[in-house]
């Protein structure tokens, strides 16, 4: 078990950030070395500055509000927690006073983060499921989806135990000790990351998370990256 729990926690974490890493900028080479589009993309007549209209129609989602505004909370309270997500996985490497200005240890959110991402990630499955959303999906929506859903799952049941069972075994200094060693390149295991009682969730959410990241350069999420280039040439 230690030598899995080794292979998932350190090889395949720089794995997955090099495939990570090398497959996006490779992928966005190739849109970028792409002959130009002879048809124009754009829709909009120019309201807004267009730069300013793009960003807002990246992140407000003006479309989808109008035409399915259940999807659009959906989405907002998705994308907003992202962003927390983000903050917290790097405040697992270090302590940021800045964000003491709500008080916490870790994760801002006292779990409630993990709580909207996956009620929004169910939500986002199982309207799949119905027509005609269904008849639209491909197998490839699905994969994503509950990816992210056992990562996002894996991750959360952890600071559950944390902030709400006050689980003590697993503590923030053990992930900050395990993920500053890896960013040094001298990976070190500390006992409580391999040896507690959550040990194997942490496993797993990684696992997961490494496929997620494996998988990103070459799957839909990748409008991370595009959603605000082609929001601009529709905007023109
Ligand atoms: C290799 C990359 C990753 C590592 C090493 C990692 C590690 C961790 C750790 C140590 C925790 C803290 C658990 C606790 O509070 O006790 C956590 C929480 C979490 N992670 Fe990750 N994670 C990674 C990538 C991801 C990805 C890609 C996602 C999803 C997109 C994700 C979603 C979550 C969620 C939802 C939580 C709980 C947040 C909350 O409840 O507020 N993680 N992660």
């Amino acid at each position: 078990m230690e030598t899995i729990y080794y292979l998932v926690l350190v090889p395949m974490v720089y794995g997955a950030f090099v495939v990570f890493g090398l497959g996006s900028v490779l992928r966005l080479a190739a849109l970028w070395r792409r002959p130009p589009q002879p048809s124009t993309l754009r829709i909009h007549a120019r309201r807004a500055p267009g730069w300013l209209g793009a960003l807002a129609d990246s992140f407000l989602l003006p479309t989808v509000r109008r035409h399915n505004p259940l999807l659009w909370v959906f989405l907002m309270i998705f994308h907003v927690c992202l962003l927390l997500l983000i903050l917290g996985h790097l405040e697992l490497f270090k302590r940021f006073e800045v964000l003491q200005v709500i008080e916490h240890q870790v994760f801002l959110g006292r779990g409630l983060v993990g709580l909207a991402l996956t009620l929004a990630l169910l939500f986002f499955l199982f309207r799949r499921f119905v027509s005609p959303n269904r008849d639209l999906s491909v197998p490839e929506d699905y994969y994503l989806l509950i990816l992210l859903l056992l990562t996002v799952l894996f991750g959360s049941q952890m600071d559950w135990a944390r902030s709400w069972y006050g689980y003590g075994e697993l503590t923030v200094e053990d992930y900050r000790a395990y993920l500053m060693s890896l960013v040094l390149l001298k990976p070190q295991l500390p006992s409580a990351v391999t040896g507690s009682g959550h040990s194997f969730m942490l496993v797993l959410h990684v696992f997961f998370a490494n496929l997620f990241l494996i998988f990103f350069p070459f799957s839909k999420i990748m409008h991370a990256f595009l959603a605000l280039p082609v929001n601009k040439l529709r905007r023109g």
